[in-house]
């Protein structure tokens, strides 16, 4: 098992290159399964859960060809309707599989994703939808079987604007006969960019990125040759990497868009933030005041930068609040953060964090990957060593990250 072992860095400073967004990749790979021919997917971050997804659909009967970061999909041949267990418990993304393998096969059997450290993560508004689009529903042994012979357009409210399940439906109602309408859609850049990759292919979808999305179904869908977006969460990361060592540099491959909300923060909190069209400039040099935070579906602050922004406020001037409100069970960091002599208190879905805390380097375990992402964070400006063990989980979601944080000057490697 590889450790992350990072030395107190100096304020990080030049230029880092963010890579394509995993959890637009995700989804767009799975995708693939709807065309009969060849896709060209570029832009795609190597990590483990993007591998992962490689290897179900190279089971279920597509030819995929890496090449760095282009990856080609030939689904002209779709064998399997299902993968084994082993592979699709390997990431909770393996769910995205359901529909376009529903859609295209007839019958789908997906392994019912398990208890997530980060929270029960149900998947009950997935099925909700698909059952409202003429599916039959099974569980049982740790699966879920779907059977319909056509898909049929419907309307779907969404109790809560959930990304996976918006992503499922639209890949579910692409090809299906009539209508789908879906209400209290979720509007993460991600849920476009698949979006955009289906319009491009051919398909009918209105108003992806806003609350509610219109898909009209077609016969077909044409293979094409498509960019993945850039990834909000690991610029939002580096961003992160600069305010807490008093660093300044450039964030290129970005859209300030995507990252408006962590942006906002960061003003609020003294950090001088430049945006450009795809780049943007960030300068921290001056001590950061503490905010108060709370997460919510985008546009509001996402829940995937809050364990980096809970290390953050360890260092800023003040003490500030974070509440939770996406996950029930998020804070798993906290603890490690404490162990590196952080203060924060958790009460809930809040967490208490009192700043200028001077963080110690420590043995620590990441948990689940954004909350080892804080870890590194606080290894940046922690005095001594920080040893990170669980990076498995960091390797999931970030390309290179330690190769990228050593380019702008941080003491950090992989051993
Ligand atoms: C995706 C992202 C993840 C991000 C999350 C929220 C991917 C691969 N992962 O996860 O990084 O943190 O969005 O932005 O894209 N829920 C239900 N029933 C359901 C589905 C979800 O109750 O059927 C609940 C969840 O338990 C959670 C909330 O809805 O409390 C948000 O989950 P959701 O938006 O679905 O997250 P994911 O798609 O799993």
């Amino acid at each position: 098992m590889s450790e992350i072992v990072i030395t107190k860095s100096p304020p990080l400073c030049g230029n880092i290159i963010c890579s394509g967004s995993k959890n637009a990749a995700l989804p767009i790979l799975a995708a693939t399964i709807l065309t009969k021919g060849k896709n060209i997917i570029q832009n795609v971050p190597r990590l483990t859960d993007t591998e992962n997804m490689l290897e179900i659909l190279t089971a279920l009967g597509g030819v995929c060809n890496i090449n760095i970061n282009t990856v080609e999909v030939d689904f002209t041949d779709c064998r399997e309707y299902s993968a084994s267990y082993e592979l699709m418990n390997t990431f909770r993304g393996s769910f995205f599989l359901a529909a376009p393998i529903l859609s295209r096969m007839g019958r789908a059997r997906i392994s019912m994703p398990g208890g997530c450290p980060i929270g029960n993560r149900p998947i009950d508004l997935h099925l909700k939808g698909f059952a409202a689009m003429g599916a039959e529903i099974e569980n049982g042994h740790g699966y879920v079987d779907l059977y319909c012979e056509k898909l049929k357009g419907a309307k779907i409210y969404l109790d809560f604007p959930s990304v996976g399940a918006t992503e499922n439906l639209i890949m579910a109602a692409v090809m299906a006969e009539g209508e789908t309408i879906i209400e209290n859609a979720a509007a993460e850049p991600e849920i476009t960019d698949l979006a955009n990759f289906l319009i491009k292919q051919g398909a009918k979808i209105h108003g992806a990125g806003s609350d509610t999305i219109k898909i009209f179904g077609v016969k077909c869908l044409e293979p094409v040759t498509y960019s993945v977006i850039s990834d909000r969460i690991e610029a939002g990361t580096f961003m992160s990497a600069f305010a807490i060592t008093g660093g300044h540099g450039k964030i290129e491959n970005v859209n300030p868009v995507h990252l408006k909300p962590v942006t906002a923060k960061l003003r609020e909190m003294g950090a001088y933030v430049d945006e450009h069209r795809n780049y943007i400039n960030i300068d921290a040099s001056k001590k950061l005041s503490s905010a108060n935070i709370k997460t919510l579906p985008f546009p509001g602050f996402p829940t995937d930068m809050q364990a980096q922004f809970s290390a953050l406020l360890c260092e800023t001037e003040g003490s500030g609040i974070i509440v939770e409100t996406v996950f029930e069970n998020r804070f798993l960091h906290i603890g490690e953060l404490n162990r590196m002599g952080a203060n924060i208190r958790i009460d809930g879905r809040s967490s208490y964090i009192e700043g200028n805390k001077h963080l110690s380097g420590a043995n620590v375990c990441a948990m689940d990957l954004r909350g080892g992402a804080s870890l590194v964070l606080a290894g940046l400006c922690a005095d001594g060593e920080t040893r990170i063990t669980g990076a498995n989980h960091i390797k999931r979601g970030y390309e290179n990250l330690c190769g990228k944080l050593r380019s702008i000057g941080a003491n950090i490697f992989l051993e």
